[in-house]
């Protein structure tokens, strides 16, 4: 395996939003994103002039220069498996993109293995053209302390460094620090991983008896499901019953019949919301 390089970021977002430009993007550039997607990618793209097209086929974008994915994904929950990652990271190498791999949730696997892109099985040996995108917020619960990380292909790292140090955009040493602390501790991980799971589980259990359809979600920190109907309407069946749902065209126009619910409310929350679901 070629040598890797890592970088601090002040949380993902920032990482995510400025990525294009710090990659020296733009208006000839061509950014992918996924077709039901985290918004920060497209404010990447937009802050640097890139065109862009949402889509989970990369293969249909012969002339992009930085393809995202996110896997797990917000909203979807989606996880590509290692032989679809490593599809994608072939086919990047040989048009020359960058893949930008979102990793935030990879810790949280229920129903499903989330592989980082820098995994052999994934990277076919080679870090060439890869970064990986991870962040302390929701695997250590540590939002906000502001910290994530980008690593892979160490051209790549170099240049975002270069950048960065220059437009003052370093991590503070105590948060590094803190970083250092969390990522050398797994049974925080672990403890955080059984709640969000008995928390999924009174959930899911509820929005299926309420008649509620989940896709995808096997992985992350989203129930992503559908009654069928608009997804304003769901949001405000949901707000009757004093409960905040995330409407899926946030995410963009594939997700308008669909809502996003979270399971990062209390033990107590969620026993709410199984009991006024029922009632
Ligand atoms: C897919 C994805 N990427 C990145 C982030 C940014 O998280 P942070 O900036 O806290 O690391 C989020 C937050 O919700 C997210 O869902």
């Amino acid at each position: 395996m070629e040598p890797t390089s890592v970088i601090p970021s002040i949380g993902s977002k920032e990482l995510v939003a400025w990525l294009p430009t710090l990659l020296g993007l733009g208006p000839d550039d061509h950014v992918v994103l996924p077709r039901i997607a985290y918004p920060t990618y497209a404010v990447g793209a937009v802050l640097a002039g890139c065109r862009m097209t949402a889509t989970d086929e990369p293969e249909q974008v012969p002339d992009a220069s930085l393809i995202w994915i996110n896997s797990p994904g917000n909203p979807t929950g989606r996880v590509l498996g290692a032989p679809r990652l490593a599809e994608i990271a072939q086919y990047a190498r040989s048009i020359g993109a960058v893949l930008a791999s979102d990793e935030c949730y990879v810790e949280l696997g229920w129903d499903a293995e989330p592989v980082s892109v820098l995994d052999p099985r994934a990277c076919a040996g080679s870090h060439e053209g890869l970064l990986a995108v991870h962040s302390l917020s929701k695997r250590s619960n540590m939002a906000g302390y502001r910290f994530g990380f980008v690593a892979g292909d160490p051209a790549l790292v170099a240049q975002i460094l270069e950048v960065r140090k220059h437009a003052g955009m370093m991590t503070p040493a105590p948060i590094q620090a803190a970083a250092a602390a969390a990522f050398a501790d797994d049974a925080h991980v672990d403890a955080q991983r059984e709640r969000y799971r008995a928390r999924r589980e009174v959930m899911r259990a509820a929005l299926r008896a309420a008649g509620f359809v989940i896709e995808h979600s096997e992985a992350g920190l989203y129930l992503w499901c559908t009654r069928d109907e608009p997804c304003w309407d769901t949001v405000a069946w949901f707000a009757d019953r004093g409960i905040v749902v995330t409407p899926g065209d946030f995410y963009g126009e594939a997700g308008e019949r669909h809502v996003r619910v979270a399971l990062t409310a209390s033990d107590a929350d969620v026993q709410a919301f199984a009991r006024r679901l029922a009632g």
